[in-house]
């Protein structure tokens, strides 16, 4: 399939234009950050498996109502999407107390919260994607109302079916990061879930030994890092594909 140029590169994904208007190839990168960049990495493999794991999550959030702008996977690392005007927050979803929740309300990392809490954050890497309130999202227009409405029942949702499904494999969903997204055709406008759902987005404990299977490995320094992404890989039955990848992780301080 042709790719067109390249219209964005990110931390983790390039997008380049795709083969028909209003759509665009993701290109998933080994690339690692965290820290809004200050910690760099390389996860070998990573982008191949998260290719795979954002597949397979948005396909099933698909089957199940919520609209994606996952097209097709064209190759291990490419994926065609629909083409959206990101929304400029990020929707996080937690579950258990776990990372910057901990720290603003003194929480033990592993409590279980009272029930699944929203928050919004403002993408911006200058400010460091600033925890904001909703009044800042009204008054600053960042969203419509009608969207905010919209894209936290799609978060909500995405929490109760991914919960289910990472349940019934052994892993806790304890949180996990969304983006959406403005889909215009004709003089329509729809929400839609965009940007990936993988272990660089979400928290993922084994439900038994509380092993952490996500980003916080190379956030922490635990080691394992591209071992623990292959991990949730092959619980979700999506490593077959992938079965000569090279697992090996490299780090580097900045
Ligand atoms: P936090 O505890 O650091 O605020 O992270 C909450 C969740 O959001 C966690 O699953 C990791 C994810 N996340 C991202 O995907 N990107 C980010 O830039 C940050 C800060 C968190």
């Amino acid at each position: 399939m042709s790719r067109g140029k390249k219209i964005y590169e990110g931390k983790a994904k390039i997008l380049y234009e795709g083969p028909e208007p209003g759509t665009l190839i993701a290109h998933f990168k080994d690339d690692a950050t965290a820290f809004n960049n200050q910690k760099h990495g390389q996860i070998e493999g990573k982008g191949v498996l998260n290719n795979r794991i954002s597949e397979l999550l948005m396909t099933r959030l698909e089957e199940v109502g919520v609209p994606t702008h996952f097209i097709k996977r064209l190759n291990m690392r490419e994926q065609l999407v629909h083409k959206v005007e990101i929304i400029p927050l990020e929707m996080v979803c937690r579950n258990v107390a776990a990372g910057s929740i901990c720290k603003r309300f003194g929480l033990k990392e592993g409590e279980k919260l009272p029930r699944p809490i929203i928050e919004y954050y403002f993408k911006d890497d200058e400010l460091g994607d600033p925890l904001v309130s909703e009044d800042h999202i009204a008054a600053f227009g960042w969203a419509a109302p009608q969207e905010m409405d919209d894209m936290i029942a799609m978060t909500f949702r995405v929490n109760d079916f991914l919960s289910g499904l990472f349940g019934a494999i052994g892993i806790r969903l304890v949180d996990f990061k969304l983006e959406f997204g403005r889909q215009f055709e004709g003089d329509m406008v729809r929400t839609i879930l965009a940007d990936e759902i993988s272990p660089d987005s979400c928290r993922l404990w084994d439900i038994k030994s509380n092993r952490k299977l996500d980003k916080d490995r190379f956030r922490q320094d635990l080691g394992d890092v591209p071992e623990a992404y292959a991990e949730v890989a092959r619980r979700l039955g999506v490593l077959k594909g992938v079965a000569n990848l090279k697992i090996v992780s490299k780090e580097t301080a900045k």
